[in-house]
Parts: structure tokens; sequence; C-alpha cells
């Protein structure tokens, strides 16, 4: 397998509005991350993924681009965003720019021209059709509910949005269009930045004709999935935009693709073919999903769907692509809250959860205040709710269609995306220390308990955890480049795998529950004096082959 730099990195995520204000204004921004890169130094991360900080009327904070050449206002300014660019490399942090691409803000210069006329010249950058039979011209749903298309009066017809009618999807069938994105990618690239993270890249070529999508329910609406993601023209486009861009400069590209399976996900990363590094997917976090329902009709996670997702994506992407490794990110709830412990066994369940991703094959990604194990929060009142997506989603169903109020603001507390996005928590000062003045959205109150500063001066916290499995990835190659086996696939309560590579092992056992489940190795399988390379108890019952596994006990074994 060839070795790169952007296999061995672990990537920091940062959701510039909610991790650092400098002053005053209730939003984070560039300087506040500059007076953190210290910090992200400490931990040891390779790479910062920066969510987006272009020009944005922010309908969807920053992921609805009105200017994809100038930095937010609320963020900084173009020098701002140098300085910091020149502070990361100073401390060998590269960095990778999210790429928004599939759509842009109704707010962009070629929006407004696009949507003058019928024959402007940008009509095409975006995708336009008359009504069907005096109605929407496919049945499509938005991600973020309701129908996928907008009326627009000015020319008598809709576009297609399959984010917020805020965010119309951008043409990529034209030609010009894409040739005013990869100079874009170029600006920047020429700038000195080390990648881009390109949002549901997947989702870039639709199907031309835009079939209605099956509704066997018959909604108003049905996700169309099938007619856009991983669509027609795809592969060729990202095959342009490697040979036009990409392959000219040593970068790092992570593509956010819903809905692959890891036979596409070799389609899209092979060296072979040129197109991406990594795919970032998602189907381990739909496993708390009630099958064919969306986000929020929730169910609980059985281990073993985990450990089946996660280790056919091990097992099929080995030797053939690259895949991203991740619990968290802005749009996913806490994971410690979800698949973790947040009250009993905060501390032991977010460093069993970090270390049984973080011995995985895949770039990992941590993100910003999982390393001290932020939890999700509990507004009382929807109107605490920031997130566009959370809050169609209520209006449809507790204004529109009645639903109970108390179930649909539970969904929330385990799915909303605002989860992630409350402000890093980095003291105990008030708004845990991230602004002296109003924070757009409220911090979790349980900052008092749980922040940077408590992490730090605890030389057991969850922050010196991560470290430590950064620092090991560093110093084993078995861990970025060795094989993967799942054993005891049955298990309820116990995610076991084994690595090898070059005549080297490791075993890594979590315990995924408050119990103390038995664990026996398969016989066979494994021989010798390992030592123990990191655990999150600093004691140990009986052996690699058979002991008694502590409540949200990890431990990984090497045998060397
Ligand atoms: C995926 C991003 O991660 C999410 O935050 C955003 O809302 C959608 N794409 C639309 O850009």
């Amino acid at each position: 397998m060839e070795k790169t730099w952007w296999k061995e990195a672990v990537v920091y995520q940062i959701y510039p509005r909610s991790f650092m204000d400098s002053n005053g204004d209730g939003i984070g921004d560039i300087q506040g991350i500059i007076s953190k890169l210290d910090y992200l130094k400490e931990l040891g991360v390779d790479v910062v993924w920066l969510s987006p900080v272009y020009q944005s009327p922010n309908d969807d904070n920053g992921y609805d681009i009105s200017d994809y050449r100038n930095i937010m206002d609320e963020f900084g300014t173009m020098s701002d965003w140098e300085e910091m660019l020149e502070e990361m490399h100073a401390r060998g942090i590269r960095l990778v720019m999210d790429l928004v691409v599939n759509h842009s803000s109704d707010e962009h210069a070629w929006f407004a021209e696009s949507r003058s006329s019928k024959d402007h010249p940008y009509r095409d950058y975006y995708i336009w059709r008359p009504s069907k039979e005096g109605r929407e011209p496919n049945n499509w749903e938005s991600v973020f509910s309701g129908s996928a298309w907008q009326f627009d009066e000015a020319t008598d017809e809709y576009y297609l949005h399959l984010f917020t009618k805020k965010q119309p999807d951008l043409n990529w069938e034209n030609e010009k269009l894409r040739r005013e994105i990869y100079d874009m990618m170029t600006f920047w690239l020429d700038k000195g930045i080390d990648g881009f993270r390109m949002d549901v890249i997947n989702f870039i070529s639709k199907h031309e004709s835009l079939p209605d999508a099956p509704n066997p329910e018959n909604k108003p609406f049905a996700p169309g999935g099938e007619y856009f993601m991983n669509g027609p023209r795809i592969h060729e486009y990202l095959q342009e935009m490697n040979r036009e861009v990409l392959s000219k400069y040593d970068v790092m590209t992570v593509g956010e693709m819903p809905g692959v399976s890891p036979d596409e996900g070799i389609l899209y990363t092979d060296r072979e073919r040129n197109e991406l590094n990594m795919v970032f997917q998602f189907e381990h976090m739909d496993l708390d999903t009630q099958p064919g329902k969306s986000k929020w009709d929730v169910k609980p996670l059985d281990l073993r769907d985990l450990k089946r997702s996660l280790a056919r994506w091990q097992v099929g992407m080995h030797g053939k692509g690259w895949n991203s490794l991740y619990w968290n990110n802005h749009d996913q709830p806490r994971i410690v809250s979800r698949w973790g412990d947040d009250q009993n066994y905060r501390v032991e369940s977010a460093k069993m959860l970090a270390a049984c991703l973080h011995m995985m094959q895949g770039t990992p990604y941590i993100y910003q205040g999982e390393e001290i194990g932020m939890t999700n929060v509990r507004f009382e009142a929807i109107q605490q709710y920031k997130d566009v997506e959370t809050l169609n989603m209520y209006k449809e169903r507790v204004i529109e269609n009645k639903q109970d109020t108390a179930a649909v603001m539970n969904s929330i507390y385990i799915k909303g995306r605002d989860n992630a996005r409350t402000p890093v928590q980095w003291d105990d000062r008030e708004n845990g220390g991230f602004t002296d003045g109003t924070p757009w959205i409220e911090a979790n109150p349980n900052y008092s308990r749980i922040n940077v500063k408590e992490a730090l001066d605890d030389q057991d916290s969850i922050f010196y955890f991560y470290q430590k499995l950064i620092k090991l990835r560093k110093e084993h190659e078995i861990i970025v480049y060795g094989s993967f086996q799942l054993i005891l696939e049955e298990d309820p309560e116990i995610f076991a795998y084994i690595r090898e590579y070059n005549g080297e092992k490791l075993l890594v056992m979590a315990n995924f529950s408050g119990n103390n489940p038995d664990f026996r190795l398969p016989d066979g399988l494994l021989e010798g004096n390992p030592e123990i390379l990191v655990s999150n108890y600093s004691d140990h019952s009986g052996t690699f082959s058979e002991c008694k596994m502590r409540p949200w006990e990890a431990r990984v074994y090497r045998f060397s």
C-alpha cells in the first residue's frame, strides 16, 4: 500500500461559529482560532478541516455561500485568514478548507443573474424547470423538509434546492460553471491551503430527466436520492476536477458522501482513478435510525450492526481505497451522549469510543470539543435552537402536522445538529469562556464541569487520552497500514478486532456497555506476551485471552 501523509494524519474539525470568539460579538471568528492554535498543537493534530468561512447570509451557517472568494465579515478579513494559515503552517498544521459546490446561496451573484431571465447566460448555472401539471417539476423532498423545488415568479419556473430554498443547486452539466469552480479552487490552492473537504460532493450529478422518486406511502414528497447520489456523470466530473486542479498540488481531498457503499468508495478513492483521496461516509451514522425513515425517527443502536458496518468498510476498502474515521462532526450529536454514557461513565466511555475508532484503518477526525468529552444539550424551548434543519422539521411535524411536541423535542435532543454546535467550553467562566458577549447559541450549562482548562489540568483526562492515541498512530505503522479482522461478531456488548502488519499484531477490545461482560478470545488466534499499548483503566483483570471487562473498558494489546 502506498504511504502518504494524509493516510498518516489526524484531522481536527473546526466549526468556526462555535469555536472561539475574539471580539465579543458572540460569534466565533478567525482571530479566535488563531488564539487556540497552540492548544491544537499540544493535542498533536496534523490537519485542520475548517467549516466554511466564506461570505454567506448564514441560512445554513456558511453552507450557503454568496461569495466563494471572500471571508465572512463576522469571522474577520482575508488578512486575518492569511495570518491564520501562516500561524498554522508555522506549527506544522495543515489547513483543509470546506468546498461547498453542490449549491450556492441564493444571494450569490450568479443566482441573481440566473433568476433574472430565462435566456440569461447564467440561467444554466442552476437547475430550472417549468411546473408539471400545476405542481413542482417532481416529487423530490428537500433534505431539510418540504419540496426540493421553489417557485420563482420572475420567470415563472421552479429551481431545485436539495437543502434549504436559500441553497439552490448548481448545474454541473454546465461546463462554464465547472470552469468557474475549478478557477475558484485554484485561487485558494494558490494561497497555500492543503486541501478540500467537499460538501455532499456525490450529489453534483443529477439524472438528466429528474424523475419522480418512488413514493409507496403516497406522501407529499419523497427523497429522490437514487436520482442524485452517485449520479451518471459524477466520476467524469471528479476526474475532470482532478485533472484540471487537484493533480497540480500535493493536497488532501475528502468527499462527504451520504449513500455510498464500500465498492463505490473504492471507485472514488482508488489512486489509479485520479478522483479523491478519501470518502467521508455515513453508513454507521444511520444505524440508530428506523429503517427507511428519516434521521429523526430514532431507535437504539444494536452494537452488532455497528460492528458489521465498520468491519465491512475496513475489509472492503483495505488496499483499494481510503476512508475517514469519525464519530462526530457539526451535523451529528455528541458521541459520548449517543453511544456512550454521559451520566455515569462520561470519561471512561469517551475514551473507549476514541480508542475503538482510532485503532482502525482510515484518517481519524476529531470534532471540536470531542477531545474533552463535550455532551449533547437539552434546551427546554424550541426558540433556543438555531439550526435550520431542526427548525424546519419542528415546523413540519409540530406546527403543521400536530405531532406530539414532547416526542419531537426528544428526537431533537437525540439527533439535533445543535448538539454539536454549542460553544466550545474553554473554562468555567460564563459561556464557557467562549465569548465575553452573548453567544449566538447558548452554551451547554455543564461548562462549569466540562471544559478545556479542567481537561488540561488533569493528567488522566480525555484530552490526554486523545493526545496519546494521536502519538501512537505516529509511532506504530500498523495502526495506519495494518489489515483488520473483526472477532466476536455476535457479542452484543464487546467490539473486538485484530490488526496485522509485517508480523506485528494488535488486539483491540472495547466494551460498549456499563456491564462487566466476559471477554474470551477464540482459540488459536493470538499468542505471546503482549504489552498493553493503551487503555482507559490503569489496572487490568485477567489476560488478553480471557477476562472480565470493566464498564466501558478499552484495551489495546500489542504482539510484536
Ligand atoms: C453537509 C454539511 O455538512 C451540512 O452542515 C450542510 O447543511 C449540508 N451539507 C448542506 O450544505
